[in-house]
C-alpha cells in the first residue's frame, strides 16, 4: 500500500513537471530562464527516477528479511510441537479448541465419580477423550494430582496425556488420547449391569493378556518412576481396552507421589469401595500394596465376569436379598479343587480356556488381596508371576474379615454394623503391629469414598 502511495505521488510529480517544462516553453520560448527551469526540472526528474529505484530495492531486501524470519519462526514452532509431542510434554489448550474439539461437547464417553468425559477431534484430526472435571477445590486437587502423576509418563500401558486447558474461576479440562474400546467393565460384566454401553465378552485370552498389561503398567508406576507412584484406584472402570484390546490404565486423579525411602504414606481415606486394601481403615498409613491388593480384586472380577460384591435375591423379597462376596467363594472352590466353577459361565461355554492360566491367575489374585499387607507380592514380583520367570505358591488362607464389612457398608443392615466392624478389626489383627491402632476412622472414612 506505501509502495503504491510512493508510485502515485513519484508519477505526479514527475507529470508536474513534465507539464510545467512545456507550458514554460511555450511561454518563455528558448529563452535562458527557459533551459534553466527545464535543466532543473529534468534534475529533479531525475532524481525522483533515482529515490524510486534506491526504495524499490530496499523494500525488496526487506520483503526478504520478513519473509525468511516468518518462515524461520514457523519452523521453529513446528520443531518446538514436534519435540513437545515426541517428549510427551501436555500441551496448554484454549477452550475454544477443545468446545471446537468435541463440537460443544456432544458425545459423551463415560462418566466417573469425579468427571464426565467426552469424544473429539483436534484440528490436526487426532482423536480425543477431553476429561472435565468442574470447579470444585476437591476437583482441582484432582486435576493437580492427575497432571502431576501422569504429565511425564510414557508406557504403553497408561494412558496419555496431551494436554490441559483451565477456564479461570471454571471448569479443568484434562485431553488424552481416545481409547477406542471403552473401559474394561462392559467388556467382563454382564451387560445388563449397562445396557446402553458398547462391549461384549473378552475372551480369556485377552483377559489374561489385559492381567499382564495392568500389572505391566503398575509395576511400572511403583518401581521404575523418578519417584514412586501410587495409582490408588484400581477397578475395571478405570482400565481402558484400545483398538486391540490391549489395556491402558487411567484415571489418576486420586493418585500420590510417594519417595523413594518411603515406605507408607498417611493420607486421607479415597478410591472405590470393593476395591480398597483393609490398610485404608487403620491409621497407619498405605504403600504400594494398596493398589496390589486391588489389582487382585480386579484379577477375581476378570476370572468370574462378575462384581466381587453382589447380592441375590430370595424369592421376590427385597429385604431378603444375601450377600455375596466373590472372593471368599473362590477361595473355597480353590481348597476344594474345584476353580473351573469359578470362571465366567460365558467363557466355560464358549471354551478355550487353559485351566493352569486360570489356576495361576487365581493363585496370583489371592496373593494380592492378603490382609496382611506384607504377604500381598510386590508389582514386579506379579509381572514375573503371570509371565512365568517365577512359580506361583498355593497362597494361604485369608480370613477376609476387613473386606466383607466393606461390602455390609453397601446396604447396611441395622445401625450396629459399623461398631461391630470395629471391633471385628481390632480383634482379628489385621496386621499384628497395624492393629493396635485400628479401633478405627472407619465411620467417617466410609462416608468420603465413592461406592463404585
Ligand atoms: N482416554 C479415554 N478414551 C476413551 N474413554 C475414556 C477415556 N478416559 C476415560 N474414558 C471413559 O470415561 C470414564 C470416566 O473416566 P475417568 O477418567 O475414570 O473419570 P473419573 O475420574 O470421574 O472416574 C471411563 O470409565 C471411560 O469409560
Ligand atoms: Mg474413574
Amino acid at each position: 500500500m506505501e509502495d503504491k502511495k510512493a508510485n502515485i505521488v513519484a508519477a505526479s510529480s514527475v507529470i508536474t513537471l513534465i507539464i510545467f517544462i512545456i507550458v514554460a516553453r511555450v511561454s518563455l520560448k528558448l529563452s535562458h530562464t527557459f533551459f534553466l527551469i527545464c535543466g532543473a526540472g529534468i534534475a529533479v526528474i531525475l532524481a525522483v527516477f533515482a529515490w524510486l529505484i534506491i526504495r524499490r530495492h530496499y523494500n525488496c531486501r526487506r520483503k526478504l528479511m520478513e519473509s525468511n524470519y516468518a518462515s524461520e519462526g514457523r519452523e521453529l514452532r513446528i520443531e518446538y510441537s514436534f519435540l513437545r509431542r515426541v517428549a510427551g510434554v501436555p500441551t496448554k489448550f484454549r477452550y475454544k479448541e477443545l468446545e471446537d474439539a468435541t463440537d460443544h461437547f456432544q458425545a459423551l464417553l463415560g462418566k466417573g465419580a469425579s468427571a464426565s468425559v467426552y469424544k473429539g477431534i483436534l484440528s490436526d484430526g487426532t482423536p480425543v477423550a477431553v476429561k472435565k472435571l468442574d470447579a470444585e477445590e476437591r476437583r482441582e486437587k484432582e486435576f493437580r494430582s492427575e497432571v502431576a502423576a501422569i504429565a511425564s509418563l510414557q508406557h504403553v500401558n497408561l494412558v496419555r496425556l496431551l494436554g490441559y486447558c483451565c477456564v479461570p474461576a471454571g471448569p479443568r479440562f484434562l485431553v488424552y488420547d481416545f481409547i477406542s474400546n471403552g473401559s474394561l467393565d462392559s467388556w467382563i460384566f454382564s451387560r445388563k449391569e449397562r445396557p446402553n454401553r458398547r462391549g461384549g465378552c473378552l475372551s480369556w485370552d485377552l483377559r489374561y493378556r489385559v492381567a499382564v498389561d495392568v500389572a505391566k503398567a503398575l509395576s511400572y508406576l511403583h518401581h521404575d518412576c523418578r519417584s514412586r507412584i501410587l495409582h490408588l484406584d484400581v477397578k475395571p472402570e478405570n482400565i481402558l481396552l484400545d483398538e486391540s484390546y490391549r489395556a491402558v490404565v487411567a484415571d489418576f486423579g486420586l493418585s500420590k507421589l510417594m519417595g523413594k525411602d518411603e515406605s507408607r504414606i498417611m493420607i486421607t481415606i479415597r478410591g472405590t469401595r470393593g476395591y480398597l486394601a483393609p490398610e485404608w481403615l487403620l491409621e497407619h498409613g498405605i504403600s504400594e500394596k494398596s493398589d496390589v491388593y486391588s489389582y487382585g480384586m480386579v484379577l477375581l472380577e476378570m476370572i468370574g465376569g462378575r462384581r466381587n460384591i453382589s447380592f441375590v435375591e430370595k424369592g421376590n423379597d427385597r429385604s431378603q436379598r444375601k450377600r455375596q462376596y466373590f472372593p471368599k467363594t473362590v477361595s473355597e472352590k480353590m481348597r476344594e479343587g474345584k476353580l473351573m466353577e469359578v470362571v465366567d459361565q460365558r467363557l466355560i461355554e464358549s471354551g478355550g480356556i487353559d485351566e493352569r492360566e486360570v489356576k495361576k491367575l487365581v493363585h496370583i489374585a489371592l496373593w494380592c488381596i492378603q490382609e496382611r499387607a506384607r504377604l500381598r507380592p510386590s508389582m514386579s514380583h506379579v509381572v514375573d508371576m503371570i509371565e512365568g520367570r517365577v512359580t506361583v505358591e498355593e497362597p494361604p488362607d485369608t480370613n477376609m474379615v476387613v473386606v466383607d464389612f466393606l461390602a455390609i457398608d453397601e446396604e447396611p443392615a441395622n445401625g450396629h454394623e459399623r461398631p461391630k466392624i470395629a471391633a471385628a478389626l481390632a480383634t482379628k489383627q489385621v496386621d499384628s503391629k497395624d492393629a493396635s491402632t485400628s479401633t478405627c476412622s472407619y465411620a467417617n472414612a466410609m462416608s468420603s469414598i465413592s461406592p463404585r
